[in-house]
């Protein structure tokens, strides 16, 4: 085992105070320098304390995680990878980045991990423009069926350089694997890709391997939503069935801004053609900083508290969809097997846009979203997006969230039932809601995300 390699806590005393002096200085530095950032830090703080984000594409960024991308290495400038590098003083950052590597290869049982693309749309795009032809056709799940910009949606740049196709969820919301095959078989993709920001069901990853066998075709997942449930082993992995895996690393992994491409266990692409497609092909310099932090959240993700986190996160996610269902507010695909739940407002007269912003007032966070055929604009939308990352990590029990649900359920189905917005929120829904939410975050985040245990 090298320094580096050590298990956290377990730092030379020396290493610790000097990067201890660095950090308090930095901070005063900060003070002196911009008191009113330091205010908005502060007012960030309390804004962050007061709510429950239930946002499904977030999750609490780990504190260490923060800290150390805040350390020195995003002061290093280096394009390249270690042994390759085009700039000198990157002995340091090469470990940075080695440690951060092993641990994403450990963690998902991946052959090699990739891990500077600068977010999740970056690593998807580095794929894209990198391993496909000008005019190649690539089949993806569309996007107001739960699909994502990325994915060579109408607006995205990329759809101007192949030929997008997309397919579709079934009227019950579901991918109906019989008829991408038969989709996959008409169109014969060069690239089928499976993964989504709204789809609220386990993805059958040897289903879309088998579809896209029969044309020759690659796949790549992104698993920027449940890349914690599959490292948690909460969700089966993509890692035996596809060529590539991206994913962000702030949406499930407690991680920074950022994302990481993975090579499948059995692919077809070589590990240096995902590597030029990263740099030089999408990229320049890397974040060392962010990748530093990548390192840090992907230890924690490899422990047996984030796994547990994992499995109470879809279990929190079950009791919400049911606590909806019981008030009259339908789901898309009628549950849920991740973190996701994803409301359909159809048949109520009101927009996704109302509801959130009733709960935000609430102190809940949650998104509006599209649902599949949604007659309304994205501006307005028909449904919302519920995800319970957040409650995982928190110090709450089956019971209080059970609790949570139902009280805002309730206020879900009187702002459904045309409840004025300022008479909900003062009502006694709404004080009921509140009420919970100050009981929850009252009492903050475990200890195991606050402090986290020796990575191994
Ligand atoms: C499925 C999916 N992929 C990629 C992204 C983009 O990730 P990032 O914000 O890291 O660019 C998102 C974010 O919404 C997403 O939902």
């Amino acid at each position: 085992m090298t320094g580096l390699d050590a298990p956290a806590g377990l730092a030379d005393g020396a290493d610790l105070a000097a990067v201890r002096a660095w950090c308090a200085d930095a901070l005063v530095s900060l003070d002196r320098r911009d008191a009113p950032l330091v205010r908005l830090a502060h007012a960030e703080l309390r804004r962050q304390r007061g709510t429950l984000n239930l946002v499904a594409a977030a999750s609490p960024t780990l504190p260490a995680a923060l800290v150390a991308h805040a350390l020195l290495f995003s002061s290093v400038t280096a394009e390249g990878y270690a042994g390759g590098r085009y700039h000198p003083g990157t002995e340091v950052v090469d470990q940075v980045e080695q440690l951060a590597r092993g641990r994403a290869e450990r963690l998902f049982g991946a052959p090699h991990a990739n891990v500077q693309p600068l977010s999740g749309s970056a690593a998807n795009l580095a794929v894209l423009y990198g391993l496909l032809d000008p005019g190649d056709t690539v089949l993806a799940l569309e996007l107001d069926h739960g699909g994502h910009l990325t994915h060579v949606s109408r607006g995205a740049s990329i759809a101007k350089r192949v030929t997008a196709s997309y397919y579709e969820v079934d009227e019950r919301g579901l991918i109906d694997h019989a008829a991408l095959a038969v989709l996959v078989k008409q169109v014969r993709p060069r690239l089928l890709i499976c993964g989504g920001s709204a789809y609220p069901r386990q993805l059958d990853f040897a289903a879309f391997r088998a579809a896209a066998d029969e044309v020759d075709a690659l796949l790549m997942a992104d698993v920027s939503h449940v890349s914690g449930l599959v490292a948690a082993g909460a969700h089966p992995s993509p890692v035996p069935h596809c060529d590539v895996i991206t994913t962000s690393t702030y949406k499930q992994l407690c991680g920074p801004r950022g994302g990481l491409l993975l090579r499948g266990a059995s692919s077809r692409l070589d590990a240096r053609a995902l590597d030029r497609a990263v740099f030089p092909g999408f990229q320049g310099t890397p974040d060392f900083g962010g990748i530093a932090a990548k390192a840090v959240a992907l230890g924690f993700a490899a422990r047996p508290e984030f796994a547990a986190a994992m499995r109470r996160v879809v279990r929190y996610a079950r009791t919400f969809a049911g606590a909806l269902a019981d008030h009259g507010v339908p789901v898309v695909s009628g549950g849920t097997d991740s973190h996701l739940v994803l409301a359909d407002l159809r048949a109520v007269a009101v927009t996704g846009r109302q509801v959130a912003d009733v709960l935000r007032r609430l102190g809940v966070l949650v998104n509006m979203n599209l649902v599949p055929r949604d007659p309304r604009p994205a501006a307005e939308t028909s449904g919302i997006r519920i995800g319970t990352n957040d409650l995982g990590f928190r110090r709450v029990g089956d019971a209080e969230v059970a609790e949570l649900a139902r009280a805002t359920a309730a206020v879900v189905a009187e702002v459904a039932g045309g409840g004025r917005p300022d008479a909900v929120v003062r009502g006694s829904r709404g004080r009921d809601l509140a009420g919970c939410v100050a009981g929850i975050t009252a009492r903050g985040y475990r200890e195991d995300w606050r402090q986290g245990g020796a990575v191994a």
